[in-house]
């Protein structure tokens, strides 16, 4: 037996948790076991190597040290979460995972993709979310959401550059693989992005019994 794997991805403010916490309770009507978890973190562990990459500091953060604790989290939400869960038979839907690290390290930090690629292969072997779903929204409209949500963490404190190749990084992986990702305007009324959702669900409720 092995379970749904779907990831929600997008930048800040684009009202990914609302939305995750609307599916899980949608998919949950339809009698599937689900599995909410978010990265980084997941487990204590992976939580406390959240706390370290959200964290402002003096100390700048080199952005290989940031690629390897995104990477070193994942290894043991994988380990103690995500695989069990898989293997058991339950949806897990996941807010991030690796298309956050192409889009903020690749995109935003400019790091090579092919080595995020081996990381990538490294710590999941061929393990890939089976369904994407994309929030996305014009980089200004996130930045004013999250800045209304109070103190900024270190991502957050970035500049519109660096939110622009987020963007762009999520858009072109979004375009090239058209079959796992699904492409939803984060920027209409929260009613209308849940209907985008509650189209989605047939085809995941079918996948799940499938
Ligand atoms: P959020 O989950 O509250 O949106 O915040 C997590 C932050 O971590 C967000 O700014 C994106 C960042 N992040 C990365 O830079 N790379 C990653 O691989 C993941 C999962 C998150």
């Amino acid at each position: 037996m092995s379970g749904l794997f779907i990831t929600l991805e997008g930048p800040e403010g684009a009202g990914k948790s609302t939305n995750r916490d609307y599916l899980a309770a949608r998919l949950r009507e339809h009698g599937l076991d689900v599995v909410l978890t978010r990265e980084p973190g997941g487990t204590p562990l992976a939580e406390k190597i959240r706390e370290l990459l959200l964290a402002p500091s003096d100390e700048r953060m080199a952005a290989d040290t940031e690629l390897l604790l995104v990477f070193a989290a994942r290894a043991q939400h994988l380990a103690e979460v995500i695989r069990p869960a898989l293997a058991r038979g339950a949806v897990v839907l996941c807010d991030r995972f690796t298309d956050a690290t192409y889009a903020y390290q690749g995109g935003g930090r400019g790091l090579s993709l092919a080595r995020i690629g081996m990381l990538e292969q490294f710590v999941q072997a061929d393990l890939r979310p089976d369904l994407t779903l994309v929030f996305d929204l014009p980089v200004e409209v996130g930045l004013a959401r999250a800045a209304a949500r109070g103190r900024l963490d270190r991502f957050e404190q970035e500049g519109k550059a660096f939110f622009d190749a987020v963007r762009h990084a999520y858009l072109q992986r979004a375009e090239a693989q058209p079959q796992r990702y699904s492409l939803l305007d984060a920027a209409q009324p929260l009613e209308r992005v849940q209907s985008a959702i509650d189209a989605l669900l047939p085809g995941i409720v079918e996948r799940c019994h499938g």
